[in-house]
């Protein structure tokens, strides 16, 4: 394997911005990308290789407000992935997914996890169906576009995540 994960760190911001506005049209500003290292720290990874930032992947746990009363497990949410294009189908954002769902339930107690993905985005969902997520819904005009959106979602199985 020539990448290596790790955690985002704040001097790598102008790096992953510049790999989300290369390879996504949903971008986002600093602010929200360091807000979501500042809440989840362990959930904001990135691939390295030779030194160089390629990829990342930035997830959040989402527990609703009556979590506590009703008992039910927090949601791990996968709110971006990227891998440069010419870095692609090496397995980085296997890599980076895999990791990522065994921290949300291991650390968090996540008990699923889902996202949002394009109905066109055969590679994103054919990476996402190879990890065990299945499409539970679509939701018309979710995009910008007016493109509609898949959830797609995963149980997450403590030793199995
Ligand atoms: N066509 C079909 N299947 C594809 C694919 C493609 N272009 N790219 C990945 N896959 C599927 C394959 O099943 C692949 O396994 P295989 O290579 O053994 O056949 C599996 O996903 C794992 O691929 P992997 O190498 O881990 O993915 P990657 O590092 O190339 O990254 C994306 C995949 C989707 C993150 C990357 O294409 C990307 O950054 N796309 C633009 C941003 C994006 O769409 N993000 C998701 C938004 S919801």
């Amino acid at each position: 394997m020539a990448f290596r994960l790790r955690d985002f760190r704040p001097e790598d911001l102008e790096r992953v911005i510049y790999i989300n506005r290369t390879c996504l049209p949903e971008n986002y500003s600093s602010y929200f990308f360091m807000s979501v290292h500042k809440n989840f720290p362990d959930l904001f990874l990135v691939a390295e290789e030779d030194g160089e930032i390629v990829g990342y992947i930035m997830c959040r746990v989402e527990r609703g407000f009556l979590h506590r009363w009703s008992g039910k497990a927090p949601k791990g949410h996968v709110i971006s992935i990227a891998v440069l294009p010419e870095h692609r189908r090496k397995g980085i954002a296997t890599a980076l997914l895999k990791e990522a769902l065994a921290r949300m339930s291991e650390r968090y107690g996540a008990g699923e996890c889902y996202l949002e993905v394009r109905v066109s985005n055969t590679p994103a969902i054919s990476l996402y169906r190879k990890l065990g997520f299945e499409e539970t819904k679509v939701v018309p005009h979710y995009y910008l576009d007016g493109e509609d959106a898949y959830i797609m979602t995963k149980v997450l199985e403590r030793d199995n995540p």
